[in-house]
Formats: C-alpha cells, sequence, structure tokens
C-alpha cells in the first residue's frame, strides 16, 4: 500500500505526521484536491445558472455523476440520493421530516454504540412527539442481538437507527441480518443505517438490505468536509414533507409549488448546492472503486492485528476491543494516566490518535469508562505509524514526566 500513501500530498507537506484518527476525519488524495481545485478554478458557476455553456454542461453532469456513483456504490437509486452538509445534518433533516411519523406512546430503537448525530435527532423528535426511545441489546460481539430483538420491537416500533460500523469500537452490524428480524417483527417500521463509518470499509446494499434510509459523509470517505449524502428509499421519500424552503427548487410563487411532489433532492437540497465539494466527493468515489474494498479491509486488519500484538505488551494497557471484529479501530486507556494528558503528548510528537467519549454519549456503557484513546486506520498507514505509536507509549510508562506540560 506504499503506493496509495504517495496518493496523499499531505504527507509531503508534514513530513513528520503520523495519522491514526481517521474514523474522525480521513485524508485527502491528490484526486479530490485536484478536483475541488478544479472546480474552483475552471468552472466556479452556479448549477442554477442554466444556459449551454461548457461551463454549467460540466457544472451540471458532476452533480449528476456523484449522484450516480454514490448510487452504485450503495446500490440504490440516483434520484434518492441528496447533498447534505454532513451525516448530522443528513440526520436531523430525516429526523424532522418523520416527525410527524410519530405518536404518543411510539418507540424509537436505538444502541448505545450511536454517536450523538444518530441520538439526539431521534431523541429531540421522540421528547416532542412523546414517543419512547429505547436502546436494542447488543450481544457479546457488541453487536445488535439479534436474537432478542422480538422482545424489543413491537408494532409501536415506528424507527429502528442504527451505525454500521461504530466509531468507537470498530464493531460490524449485521444489517442486512438486523433489518430483515425488524420488518418480519415489524414490516411498517423504517430502518435507518447511519453509514459514516462504514462505507469506506464494508459494501453496503440498500436495496437487498430493504433499508429505508442512510446517512454518509464526505470527509471519512476520502472527501471533503462540508458535504454528506442522505440516501432515501423512492417510496418513503414521496411521502415526506417539503421541510426546506428557498431557491433550488421548482421556482414559482409559493402557493404554486407548495403542493406538488417535487423530486426528493428538491425537498432536501435547497439553495445553491456545494459544487467544490460534490466535485470532490465524485472524487473521492472514485478513488474508493479504484481500490478494493476488501483489499483496503484486510490491509487495514493487518495493521490493526500488527497494533494490537504491540500494545498488548505495554504495561496496565486495556483494550476494550481486542477480541472484537472491528473494521479499523483499536479503544484502549492506560491505567493511571488520563486519555487527554496522553493524546496532548502523541499531539506534540506529531502522532494524532483521537481522546475522550468519542462523540458517544453511552461509551461508558460500553467500555465502562468515560474516556478513551482511539487509534484508527487508514488506507495510508503504515507499519512504521504503529511502531512510533507504540514506542511514544512505552516512554510515557518508562517517564511519566513527559506527561508534564512543561
Ligand atoms: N464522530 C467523529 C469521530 O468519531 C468526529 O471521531
Amino acid at each position: 500500500m506504499d503506493d496509495l500513501r504517495k496518493e496523499f500530498p499531505i504527507f509531503k507537506k508534514q513530513k513528520q505526521l503520523i495519522y491514526l484518527d481517521s474514523a474522525a476525519t480521513s485524508l485527502k488524495p491528490k484526486t479530490v484536491i485536484q478536483a475541488i481545485n478544479d472546480y474552483n478554478q475552471k468552472y466556479s458557476i452556479n448549477s442554477h445558472s442554466e444556459s449551454s455553456s461548457p461551463l454549467f454542461k460540466k457544472v451540471w453532469t458532476t452533480i449528476q455523476e456523484t449522484r450516480e456513483i454514490i448510487a452504485q456504490k450503495i446500490k440504490g437509486k440516483v434520484e434518492e440520493i441528496s447533498f447534505l452538509p454532513s451525516t448530522t445534518h443528513a440526520l436531523n433533516i430525516l429526523a424532522l421530516s418523520l416527525k410527524n411519523h410519530l405518536q404518543k406512546g411510539d418507540r424509537i430503537c436505538l444502541t448505545y454504540l450511536e454517536h450523538s448525530s444518530n441520538l439526539h435527532p431521534w431523541q429531540a423528535i421522540a421528547k416532542e412527539k412523546k414517543a419512547i426511545v429505547d436502546f436494542l441489546p447488543l450481544n457479546k460481539e457488541f453487536t445488535i442481538d439479534i436474537s432478542k430483538l422480538d422482545k424489543y420491537i413491537d408494532k409501536k416500533t415506528k424507527i429502528v437507527s442504527f451505525v454500521h460500523v461504530s466509531n468507537s469500537l470498530g464493531v460490524i452490524n449485521p444489517a442486512a441480518e438486523i433489518t430483515k428480524k425488524i420488518k418480519e417483527i415489524n414490516p411498517e417500521c423504517l430502518v435507518i443505517l447511519d453509514a459514516c463509518q462504514s462505507v469506506i470499509h464494508v459494501p453496503i446494499n440498500v436495496a437487498e438490505w430493504n433499508i429505508d434510509a442512510l446517512a454518509l459523509s464526505g470527509h471519512k470517505v476520502y472527501g471533503p468536509t462540508g458535504i454528506g449524502v442522505l440516501w432515501i428509499k423512492k417510496e418513503l421519500g414521496e411521502k415526506l414533507p417539503h421541510l426546506l424552503w428557498g431557491g433550488g427548487k421548482k421556482i414559482g410563487p409559493m402557493e404554486e409549488i407548495a403542493d406538488q411532489n417535487l423530486p426528493l433532492s428538491q425537498k432536501m437540497e435547497v439553495g445553491t448546492l456545494p459544487l467544490a465539494e460534490i466535485f470532490g466527493l465524485k472524487a473521492a468515489f472514485e478513488f474508493l472503486n479504484n481500490f478494493a474494498t476488501k483489499e483496503i479491509y484486510k490491509y487495514e486488519n493487518d495493521l490493526r492485528n500488527y497494533t494490537l500484538q504491540k500494545l498488548k505488551k505495554i504495561k496496565n494497557i486495556t483494550i476494550y476491543n481486542q477480541k472484537l471484529v472491528s473494521a479499523n479501530i483499536i479503544t484502549f486507556n492506560l491505567a493511571s494516566y488520563h486519555a487527554h494528558d496522553i493524546v496532548d503528548y502523541l499531539g506534540k510528537n506529531n502522532i494524532l490518535i483521537r481522546a475522550g467519549n468519542l462523540c458517544c454519549p453511552y461509551l461508558n456503557k460500553l467500555i465502562g469508562a468515560n474516556s478513551a484513546l482511539r487509534i484508527s486506520f487508514g488506507a495510508y498507514n503504515n507499519y512504521n505509524d504503529i511502531n512510533e505509536l507504540v514506542s511514544h507509549l512505552q516512554k510515557i510508562i518508562q517517564s511519566p514526566q513527559v506527561l508534564l506540560p512543561f
């Protein structure tokens, strides 16, 4: 994968950088950076400025091609793709759109694996509609326990929203089997998948799996920040209300357009689209498609196993997901040291990992600690990154004074 690392210009500018925080944000390959620059330098016009100019044609076709490549990747339909600023925005908009689907006493099921974006929007609408939020049980693999779903899902369960790959432990929920079981119990229940950590690691097939909606973020798939995708199954999208108003829709006086059933993207996307980001997102999915997902998954897994072997030798380390099947994550703590002190020290040495609650409000329920350290791998990592990290962790154990701020 050394050739692949060369695709990431940041390593030329930041020669000392050891980046092990890809679950937070992945680095950008040069094709993505180039595509963003191309929009700004060569095209840079508004996609609403319709004309026969080659510039308009390029911008317009790139928007369509970006929808197509994402639809192909998740096996959805092109017209089911909307661009929103992030997974968090997408899930908020989706939750607000589904608010009136709920009545007092209805149920929404989530899991303790979720990060804030897939908790708070649902908890907010549940509070407003006096619906009940429940948490699905996890098995010893820390994935949803399918054998217990019939005790949790019933006819009052209107929405189940769960993470495909967890950002705290990296565990992979078997989305197809979970959805199958939920729909067997209650065919009307909507199943929503938070795919922001998964689309880069594992194949997705929303059509075959019978998912109703899915969200993902550009910046976690080697793409730009400021853009995400909300995919909604056509049949559901058609029923959703218009929530957002403004330009970008079919133009006309409000009283003429309000009752029209506009295409989904016109309900969800308002104003000028994030065009440079759309160019970048297309390049990110092309980049993903150029490398077999399986190959990257295996490589990241080899790195993970190598790291685990090394970490296990460190005194007083607790690794929370050592024995779990994990896409690309190792979560741990060193006894007696606060995760933030360690991450500060590593940061001073150009080693970036993540510390804290990992945006998971219920982290404690998973690992019995409110904060932890997280290593997350990307395709650009190599064995040297791991050796450097481990040698600095060893240094902390041998000379804890390195953690002092002076
Ligand atoms: N949710 C992001 C993470 O996992 C920021 O770190």
